[in-house]
């Protein structure tokens, strides 16, 4: 088939207003108020100003009313408890008013924030779908992340209420959710009226008398009763949900998403990027936690009438690295989106893809890959293994679609190994240096997005248009900064190389490097610290913590490098996947003071370096490349 991309780009290039409003017409709307862009608006414009809807509604019960009652909607695969269960679109919403109903009772409404903090289980889409309904606005937290955490999203966000369940479930232990609850609510100086909780008999919660609720048993009651919650009307540019993501400090940025622009872009990718019909099944490997899940296993499978999996386990593991076929085998998924990480998890156990084999993938059509950079030995043996288009795309939790990636529902486009390949329609990429100027073909700068964002895309952070427009538009007036750094070639093809910033990617979790150093600052030996990513052949990158110890500290250092190490887990979670502390004498630094982080992840990487003009003292690298070799780490460049 030949590709409609470039018509299609060129399209929406010559007038982007009647693109989106074409678009647009693939959703229910309430009320549709005339101007498709208000350029004046918000931040940069916003779309579909005056238009209304529910999101919840085009998820669900449009669905039921025109003929998918009876369809699966969200399938639960849980290798991990061994449990199964499939509802289908009359079930879920059923399910999802009986938790809008419970809600609703607990004074929920318009515009409340809800933090949602669960696992991998069917409950954490409905409570997505219930808020949804309610025109509440969800917060989800990614289960890793530890009590101080979600302590932070609880001050910004101001949730009336948490939506958790009693626990999660990782190989070989039990993490019980509600502690930690309960020692961020302590530590928050906000304090959430209600804490609904779902029971898994895994590990039951401790309910604190009139603030906490049993949800699964009011749930229960709802059900019996046939209760049923009307959508509430919202307006299109009403947020649907804050998603925080990592900054360059401790203070994550609370990424807001609206209700009508997001329903236009994610429905549009479905077809035209994904190829996805309606009532497929369509399989997000991700967690709900992330971007990923948010759009791909909750919103975008749903508005397109497709049928959902919520997956509980790991890659590997869980049993073992055949569960990915299992699942698209026993399901018939016709199309996979994760990490590269799991991909390079599930080869390192079966090299030779002999568990393949052991499944019929026959309807299995197309990886696709994001999170991270998709290394081309991985993509090059899933494409050997499986026998079907790997396509990588690249996107950001900030634009909550693809801005770059090879469209197979329009047509697919040949590919050049380690390029997402092109932008989507609505992005305008363009690489530029750091004055602002736009770089010739296959010169590498920075990676910018002309504004207005399309639809889908964050009008702003929460409670924070200032740092907004700080973080992503005053650098560079008029586009909107991506903060990574790559290269179009002559064909328009985009190569990612690297954050400009100080995030970094640790098995497809964007984690701060900046929001670890504020964590081993606080250590009381500690006199100065740096953190930086080195490279790790599984999960791309892994922190690499690096400590000065105060003068007249004579502790053992492993004993002190062991508290870092705990210290991180307590504060972030085990998700920063912080394991290598090691103490020096001195940082290496420039003459005016700054560290020199770059040269010293060169160090740990063993890649070749040039010693920096205005380093301060040369001998510093030697001791870092020595300490790091203690640690069975880099050596010298
Ligand atoms: N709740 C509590 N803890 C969690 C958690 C959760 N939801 N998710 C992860 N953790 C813990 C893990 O148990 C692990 O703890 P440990 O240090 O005690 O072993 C730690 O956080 C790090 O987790 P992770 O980086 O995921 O590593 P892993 O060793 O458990 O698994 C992979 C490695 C490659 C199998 C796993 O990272 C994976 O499946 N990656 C796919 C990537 C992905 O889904 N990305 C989402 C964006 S698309
Ligand atoms: P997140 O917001 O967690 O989705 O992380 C976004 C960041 O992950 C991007 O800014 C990139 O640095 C990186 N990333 C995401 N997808 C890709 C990809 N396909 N190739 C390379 N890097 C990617």
């Amino acid at each position: 088939m030949t590709s409609k991309y470039a018509e299609t780009y060129q399209s929406w290039k010559t007038d982007q207003e009647g693109f989106w409003e074409r678009a647009a017409s693939e959703i229910d709307w309430l009320s549709k108020g005339g101007t498709v862009f208000a350029p004046d608006q918000g931040q940069y414009g916003r779309w579909f100003p005056d238009w209304e809807c529910n999101t919840c509604y085009n998820c669900l019960d449009r669905h039921v009313e025109r003929g998918r009652r009876g369809q699966p909607a969200l399938i639960y695969d849980s290798p991990i408890t061994g449990q199964q269960a499939s509802y289908t679109y009359e079930e879920l919403l059923d399910r999802v008013q009986a938790m809008a109903g419970v809600m609703q009772d607990q004074g929920i409404g318009k515009g409340d924030r809800v933090i949602i903090y669960m696992p991998m289980i069917p409950e954490a889409a409905m409570a997505m779908l219930a808020c949804a309904r309610l025109g509440a606005i969800h917060s989800v937290v990614f289960g890793g992340f530890a009590a101080h955490e979600l302590a932070t999203r609880i001050d910004d966000a101001t949730p009336k209420a948490i939506i958790a369940a009693s626990c999660g479930i990782e190989p070989g232990r039990v993490v019980a959710y509600k502690p930690l609850i309960d020692a961020a609510i302590d530590q928050a100086g906000h304090k959430p009226e209600t804490c609904l909780v779902i029971q898994r008999e895994q590990q039951l919660a401790e309910l604190k008398p009139g603030r906490d609720h049993d949800l699964g048993a009011l749930m229960d009651e709802e059900l019996a009763e046939g209760r049923t919650v009307p959508c509430v009307p919202v307006k299109a540019t009403d947020p649907l949900y804050v998603l925080y993501t990592s900054g360059t400090t401790g203070q994550p940025k609370g990424v807001v998403r609206d209700n009508g622009g997001h329903m236009v872009a994610l429905k549009w990718s479905m077809s035209n990027l994904y190829g996805i019909d309606p009532g497929e099944v369509f399989w997000a490997a991700s967690d709900v936690g992330w971007v990923v899940g948010h759009s791909y296993i909750v919103y975008a499978p749903l508005l397109h009438g497709c049928t959902t999996i919520v997956f509980e386990g790991k890659p590997v593991g869980t049993p073992d690295a055949g569960v990915f076929w299992r699942v698209i085998s026993e399901h018939s998924v016709v199309s996979l989106f994760t990490a590269p990480t799991a991909f390079r998890a599930i080869r390192k156990e079966d090299p030779e893809g002999k568990l393949i084999s052991e499944y019929d993938l026959s309807q299995f059509r197309s990886l696709f890959l994001a999170g991270e950079r998709a290394d081309p030995e991985t993509v090059n043996w899933a494409a050997e293994q499986l026998q079907v288009p790997i396509v990588d795309h690249w996107w950001q939790t900030e634009t909550g679609w693809c801005m770059v990636g090879n469209p197979l529902g329009l047509g697919r486009l040949p590919v050049k190994p380690g390029s997402p390949t092109v932008p989507m329609p609505g992005y305008d990429v363009q690489i530029l240096d750091d004055a602002g100027h736009p770089l010739a073909a296959d010169t590498l700068g920075n990676i910018v997005v002309k504004l207005p964002l399309p639809p889908g895309c964050l009008p702003t952070l929460w409670n924070a248009d200032q740092r907004f427009h700080d973080a992503y538009l005053a650098e560079f007036p008029g586009y909107y900064k991506t903060s990574d750094a790559g290269i179009i070639d002559a064909d328009g093809y985009l190569s990612i190389m690297s954050r400009t910033d100080d995030i970094i990617n640790v098995a497809g979790h964007r984690l701060s490097t900046g929001a670890m150093e504020e964590v081993l600052a606080t250590h009381p030996d500690v006199a100065e610290c740096a953190v930086i990513g080195i490279a790790d052949k599984l999960k791309g990158q892994l922190p690499c913590g690096f400590a000065v110890l105060k003068a007249g500290v004579n502790r053992p250092h492993e004993e002190i490098e062991a508290e870092l190490i705990k210290l991180v887990r307590d504060q972030i979670g085990p998700v920063a996947a912080f394991k290598i502390a090691v103490t020096v004498d001195r940082l290496p630094k420039t003459r005016s003071g700054k560290i020199l982080r770059g040269t010293m992840r060169q160090i740990a990487d063993k890649e070749e370096y040039k010693m920096p003009a205005t380093i301060d003292d040369p001998a510093i690298l030697d001791e870092i490349s020595e300490a790091l070799a203690a640690h069975g780490i880099g050596g010298a460049g």
